[in-house]
């Protein structure tokens, strides 16, 4: 697209790009064909391409057709081209989306009073700073508690997007009533249900029904679905980046395999104490060797609250 918007002005440019061009055909043609085609003269790319089969293929092609290739910019810029491919690096790699964790916490870390109130414990700004997290996902991922006690729309609004993310929920045994509002727009904003192998025929096929998608997955060791099964099955369907926004149980589970990549708090400025619904709960870590260690911090203010963001290292 960029060499499409460039036309002539191509010619003799160098051309930054974040992931090392590739010189194969996938969903599209090379890369590489079309740099050359276009006739740049240099390509500098941040990131070699994850899949060792092809790596160091983009450039070669390049560098045989007198296009002068280097990899690296500056840290700066570096960091955040790696950023913004990390998704796809996990998708690549590891065969599973890239999952980021998010939640509306008090400082204290609760996400609902002791009476289950959650609404709303962070700002409009906070809220709609979500929004922008969730448009740039392929996919909303929520455990059918919050489901059944906030029945949440879980749409983009307010911010401008380009696909809405698809919206799903796990349940074992595909437990969504057809009235939630998940399901009564699953028409027009596309909502899948990770359900366990082994759940109630009956009941996927009246989601099913209804335009509700019902992927089945393999129960896992603690009797709830096999989260890294779930996210292999969404990877199957071509998720690169999957946005968690609770409850508590699914995130402590998704914390306790391993599975996040990213965190992302809003931090409102209150207590709840005792009784509050735990921002991560599961099982937890019993030593401090089994934290889930972060890095990468960044904090600003985002209304009156704070969002804070760390990447799992
Ligand atoms: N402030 C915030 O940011 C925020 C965001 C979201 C929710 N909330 C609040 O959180 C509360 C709901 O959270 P919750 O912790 O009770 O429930 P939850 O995490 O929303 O849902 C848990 C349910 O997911 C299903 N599940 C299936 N396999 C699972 C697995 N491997 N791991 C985890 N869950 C699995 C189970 O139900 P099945 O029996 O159907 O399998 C389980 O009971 C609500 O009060 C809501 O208002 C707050």
């Amino acid at each position: 697209m960029a060499l499409r918007d460039a036309g002539e002005r191509a010619r003799g440019a160098t051309v930054f790009v974040t992931l090392e061009p590739c010189n194969h055909h996938g969903r599209t043609a090379p890369c590489t064909d079309a740099l050359i085609r276009a006739g740049v003269a240099r390509v500098v790319f941040a990131v070699a391409d994850p899949n060792p089969h092809v790596r160091g293929h983009g450039r070669d092609a390049l560098r045989a057709a007198g296009v002068v290739v280097e990899q690296g910019f500056d840290p700066q810029a570096q960091r955040a081209a790696e950023h913004g491919i990390a998704p796809w690096m996990r998708f690549i790699t590891l065969g599973r989306p890239h999952l980021t964790l998010k939640a509306a916490m008090s400082l204290d870390g609760s996400i609902a009073t002791r009476g289950g109130e959650s609404r709303w414990i962070t700002s409009p700004e906070a809220r709609r700073d979500g929004h922008l997290l969730r448009a740039a996902c392929d996919a909303v991922l929520v455990g059918s508690e919050t489901v059944r006690i906030d029945d949440p729309l879980l749409t983009v609004r307010d911010v401008a997007y380009e696909r809405a993310p698809v919206r799903v929920v796990v349940s074992r045994d595909a437990r969504l009533a057809v009235d939630a509002k998940l399901v009564t727009t699953a028409r027009e904003v596309p909502t899948w249900v990770l359900c366990a192998s082994d759940a109630d025929e009956g009941r996927r096929a009246a989601l099913g029904a209804v335009g509700v998608r019902v992927l089945a997955v393999p129960r896992g060791d603690d009797g709830g679905i096999d989260l890294a099964a779930g996210l292999r099955a969404l990877a199957a369907e071509g998720i690169v980046s999957v946005l968690c926004e609770g409850g508590g149980t699914l995130h402590g589970r998704l914390r306790d395999a391993g599975l996040v990549d990213r965190v992302v708090c809003y931090l409102a400025p209150m207590l709840i104490g005792a009784g509050g619904l735990r921002a991560i709960g599961g099982v937890g870590a019993e030593r401090l060797a089994d934290v889930t260690p972060l890095g990468d911090w960044s904090v600003r203010a985002v209304g009156p609250d704070l969002r804070v963001e760390a990447e799992v290292r």
